[in-house]
């Protein structure tokens, strides 16, 4: 008898995204004329850097001769790429990567649901409150909660509220953990963590034996100068830290798929034994037995982003959403309304009108105005009366769904 995996039934039906996605085409099956803006999942609009395109046609032009043409590659990716990795992103901080220390894989969302695997079963999690839904949901798949309650919080799970009361910048957790998810610059709320308090954690993880799995997929977009880049700026995070970082937000690999984590020599872990072994082993084996690298047409296209052309590019296309964040930041923020985020992140949390819940406000938004956004609720029970809307849509449909809004919601 084949038993099911029961701990898929704790989850709500939908990822979250795929919930929206099904609420919008049902709304489009009953109104088929309405001409909607969609400001909901954080899908990038403009097209690959030139630099990028350039590199993937010539990549093409290599598969197409026998001399040039590559089977598989380097299951951790090839060292073209990782090297520009290494000295755009890490010595360009003063920081030490060292080669086997860097995983390019297919995206950084694959590797934040993956990396729970190389933990213990009955490791105890902590993620902040509200945040994306990866880290939580895979983890209830391998069995690592309870039940969900009522309030929407699954039962063993460490909740650090991250709202407008502490500053974004959730307290520690009252109980001791082991893998704790941070998530800088914060989807959905667009805000960040200082030094100081990215050293608490820090501090936290060393002093406790924890790994701090820290998700910098929108790293790029930080404009402030004090905000750390990476977690490895913050002393000591060498030994406890590992780092996500993606190609999708920063350069438009949404759909072209790219992304890398750092996974340091010295983060150990202890098995039940007492004996301590790196982590950066155990991924490895995982990563090699269960893929085989990513495209080598692909990693030519990640790699050019690196070049200076390639680098002016990704710069233009991210000041492009970052001019769309303003837009919608002020835009919302003159209504009355009250706005978080996207000054170091193309993500605006807005509190909902009247306490509104956030899926009615959802549909309320869909049905008066026709413009998509995330519910709040769906990122974690801190959520709830908050919204998401994301700056990578087109500066023409970003700016007529702040006038939709002005014109259409009744507030
Ligand atoms: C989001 O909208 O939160 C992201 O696009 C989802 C993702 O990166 O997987």
């Amino acid at each position: 008898m084949a038993y099911l995996n029961e701990n898929y039934l704790k989850l709500p039906g939908n990822y979250l995204f795929s919930e929206v996605a099904r609420r919008v085409a049902a709304y489009r099956e009953e109104h088929p004329e309405a001409e909607i803006i969609r400001l909901g999942i954080g899908d990038v609009t403009l097209p690959l850097p030139a630099a990028s395109i350039a590199a993937m046609h010539a990549a093409v032009d290599e598969m197409a001769k026998k001399e040039t043409f590559r089977g598989y590659g380097p299951e951790q990716g090839y060292d073209f790429l990782i090297d520009a990795i290494i000295g755009k992103n890490y010595t360009s901080l003063g920081l030490k990567i060292s080669r086997d220390e860097v995983f390019v894989s297919d995206g950084s969302k694959s590797d934040c649901g993956n990396i729970q695997e190389i933990f213990s079963a009955d490791a105890s999690i902590a993620i902040t409150d509200p945040v994306y839904p990866v880290y939580l949901d895979t983890n209830v798949m391998a069995g690592r909660t309870g039940a969900l309650d009522k309030d929407g919080r699954f039962a063993g799970v460490a909740y650090l509220p991250s709202t407008e009361e502490n500053g974004f910048a959730p307290a520690l957790p009252d109980r001791p953990v082991d893998m704790i998810y941070l998530c800088c610059p914060n989807n959905p709320t667009g805000t960040t963590l200082s030094r100081t308090e990215l050293a608490k954690w820090v501090d936290y993880a060393r002093a406790n034996d924890a790994v701090i799995l820290f998700d910098a997929a929108y790293a790029a977009y930080i404009t402030e100068p004090d905000i750390p880049r990476s977690i490895y700026e913050i002393e000591g995070a060498r030994e406890v830290a590992i780092e996500f970082r993606s190609f999708s937000k920063t350069a438009g690999f949404t759909g072209t798929r790219c992304g890398y984590t750092v996974v340091p020599q010295s983060v150990t872990a202890k098995a039940k034994d007492g004996s301590r072994h790196p982590l950066n082993a155990l991924w490895a084996r995982r990563h090699s037995t269960k893929f085989n690298g990513t495209a080598y047409i692909i990693q030519r296209g990640a790699a050019a982003i690196y070049t200076d052309e390639g680098q002016k590019q990704v710069a233009e296309n991210i000041a492009y959403y970052m001019e769309n964040a303003r837009i919608i930041r002020e835009g919302l923020s003159s209504l009355g309304l009250s706005v978080f985020g996207g000054v170091n992140a193309p993500y605006i949390w807005l509190k909902t009108p009247n306490a509104m819940p956030s899926w009615d406000f959802f549909d309320k938004l869909l049905r008066e105005a026709n413009v998509v956004g995330t519910p709040g609720a769906g990122f974690g029970p801190s959520g709830e009366g908050y919204f998401r809307l994301t700056a990578f849509g087109a500066r023409e449909d970003t700016e007529k769904a702040i006038a939709r809004i002005r014109e259409k919601l009744a507030l």
